[in-house]
């Protein structure tokens, strides 16, 4: 795995509104390769390492709750320029400015509930995929 990879987490809210599998579609449909895939729930101690550069931010207590308040969808996607390209299909962090198209438009309800988490650098998504996954669950 190199600067292909990004990871992603589908969100509590869009999993309960029903919305996994026509995330995934999405994912698909843009040319990502699902190369690791897990159903789970984050801990309130996996939550809060995982969102850390967050602590002390008004929304950090908000997110750690919210992102531990149901199952989540947890994958690791492969393509050329992945984390840029599947920042371009999330769409914006606020969902009142994300662009037709996006995942977040169509899913997100608002800056927390946003539908879906998408790493920000080459490095973070290494970071955060190994998070997630061991070696033998990732199919690179
Ligand atoms: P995500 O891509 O998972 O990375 C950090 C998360 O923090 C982000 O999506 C949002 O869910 C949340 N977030 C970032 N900025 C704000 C904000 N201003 N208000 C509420 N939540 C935010």
């Amino acid at each position: 795995m190199s600067g292909n990879i990004t990871f992603t987490m589908i969100k509590p809210q869009a999993m309960r509104n029903g919305a996994g599998g026509a995330i995934l579609k999405m994912i698909q449909d843009g040319g990502f390769e699902i190369i690791a895939l897990k159903l789970k729930r984050l801990s309130k101690n996996a939550a809060e390492e995982f969102y850390g550069i967050h602590k002390g931010k008004p929304f950090y207590d908000k997110l750690v709750d919210f992102m531990t308040s149901g199952p989540i969808i947890a994958a690791i996607l492969k393509k050329s320029n992945a984390v840029e390209d599947y920042r371009r299909l999330l769409g914006t962090t606020d969902p009142e400015t994300a662009e037709e198209g996006t995942i977040r438009k169509a899913f997100a309800t608002d800056m927390t509930m946003n539908a879906a988490h998408g790493s920000d650098s080459d490095e973070n998504a290494l970071i955060e995929a190994k998070f997630h996954f061991t070696e033998e669950e990732i199919f690179d």
